[in-house]
């Protein structure tokens, strides 16, 4: 009977010094909550842009695309924004970048940034862009969480250095992003 039970604690030992950590560390990867996560980009005032933003937890970070039409050819900021509200005309209601770190602004692969950082979309002569990136800081849970903020797309490019925006010039774009199936 008692050695059982030494055999019991040796291997709940065993267990912790090994494979117990990096098992939690394996569940940690992926939110318990939503897993996939979309934003309905429409115009705002003047603008044409519109297209939508896709978001998916995967192992690491979260898998963005985006599919926008309607833009002027070229490179277009392209950022997470603090607030879910495109209710101005401007897209001003969606305030600044989403920056919970309090980082300065750079580009999406910088080592610091604000969460909101997705560098720039690229349209081409149709006016018409995609973006396809594994993005490791944006979250779909906790702290980093994207869900309930805002997408927006600028009319000129972020130059990923000028603080506190990139120097991205108007918002040509917005939407809110929520929770997906
Ligand atoms: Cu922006
Ligand atoms: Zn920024």
């Amino acid at each position: 009977m008692q050695s059982t039970m030494w055999a019991a604690l040796g291997a709940a030992v065993a267990l912790l010094g090994t494979g117990s950590p990096m098992a939690a560390q394996h569940e940690a990867h992926l939110p318990a909550g939503p897993t996939r996560a979309v934003a309905v980009l429409v115009p705002t005032a003047g603008s044409t842009v519109h297209g939508t933003v896709t978001f998916t937890a995967v192992e690491g970070g979260v898998h963005i695309t985006a599919q926008l039409e309607g833009l002027a050819p070229g490179n277009h900021g392209f950022h997470v924004h603090e607030f879910g509200d495109c209710s101005a005309a401007d897209g001003a209601s969606a305030g600044g970048h989403f920056n919970p770190a309090g980082a300065p602004h750079a580009g999406p692969d910088a080592g610091t940034r604000h969460t909101g950082d997705l560098g720039n979309v690229s349209a081409d002569t149709q006016g018409m862009a995609s973006y396809d990136r594994l993005d490791s800081t944006v979250r779909l849970d906790g702290p980093n969480s994207v869900i309930g903020r805002g997408v927006i797309v600028h009319a000129a490019p972020d130059d990923l250095t000028s603080q506190p925006t990139g120097n991205a010039g108007g918002r040509v774009a917005c939407g809110v992003i929520g929770v997906a199936k």
